[in-house]
């Protein structure tokens, strides 16, 4: 088993991963991102969306949204979530490198770093693949994650965060010369500790654009946060949007 398919990472830490202050940040972005502002009613499909930190938001706006994940239980707290607001949210349980809907959706987001998570980098230019293939011509697509230019700037020694009665330690390691790192991480609480490692690609901005731009997209353009302020010395993400021709 691939340690995405692990079910234990996403639940076991999911006071760092899903925690309440995410979901208000998320719900922001949302209400206020440039980026994040489509058309009334556009379709929307979120791969890897999680428990719908974004696609509920955006169905809340009025977008009809599709979220993509590959655990059941994680779906299962987004539909919980979006159920009752009135939203046209629904949530399907599929691998994002085999998730396609031609021409069904005007957008696509992959949000908060749910992208590189498979060993062969193919793997993940198939995810924008899937992305362009579902995408209507003119459709928008939008990734967000952490950049090797970003990572770059704060790996280093262990770090710690303090989650609802213990800590977690993260510790992460640079492997295959810049291509991938591994996190570590510890979730402390009273005498017990539960360990889980996961292992990315990290791609640079060239890199990435490169990758949407063989998928098929074109416009293709850094954002350096959320404001749509330059990919520069200052970016806290890399948000890559690409336009279907
Ligand atoms: C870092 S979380 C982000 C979730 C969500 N986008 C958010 O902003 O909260 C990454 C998500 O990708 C999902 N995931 C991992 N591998 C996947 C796969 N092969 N296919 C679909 N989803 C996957 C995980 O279950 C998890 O919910």
């Amino acid at each position: 088993m691939s340690w995405y398919e692990d079910l234990s990472l996403w639940s076991g830490f999911s006071d760092v991963l899903f925690s309440a202050e995410r979901a208000r940040h998320a719900a922001e972005l949302v209400a206020t991102s440039p980026l994040l502002a489509f058309p009334p009613g556009s379709r929307v499909l979120d791969q890897g969306c999680g428990v719908g930190f974004f696609a509920v938001p955006l169905a809340r706006r009025g977008h009809r949204v599709t979220g993509v994940d590959i655990h059941r239980e994680l779906l299962d707290r987004a539909e919980a979530e979006a159920a009752g607001t009135g939203s046209g949210a629904s949530f399907v349980r599929a691998d994002v490198r085999e998730y396609v809907s031609p021409d069904a959706f005007d957008v696509v987001v992959n949000m908060y770093t749910s992208f590189g998570y498979f060993d062969e980098h193919d793997d993940n230019l198939q995810v924008l693949r899937n992305a362009y293939r579902s995408l209507v011509p003119g459709g928008t697509l939008i990734v967000d994650l952490l950049s090797k230019e970003i990572y770059a700037s704060w790996v280093g020694p262990p770090k710690i965060v303090d989650v609802p009665g213990g800590m977690v330690v993260m510790r992460d390691t640079i492997l295959d010369d810049w291509t991938r790192y591994r996190t570590d991480w510890t979730l402390v609480r009273g005498d017990r500790a539960e360990h889980t490692s996961l292992t990315c690609w990290v791609y640079s901005a060239a890199e990435l654009t490169d990758m949407v731009a063989q998928a098929g997209f074109e416009k293709v353009e850094c954002f350096g946060n959320f404001a749509g302020g330059p990919y520069d010395g200052g970016a806290t993400r890399l948000i890559v949007r690409g336009t279907k021709a």
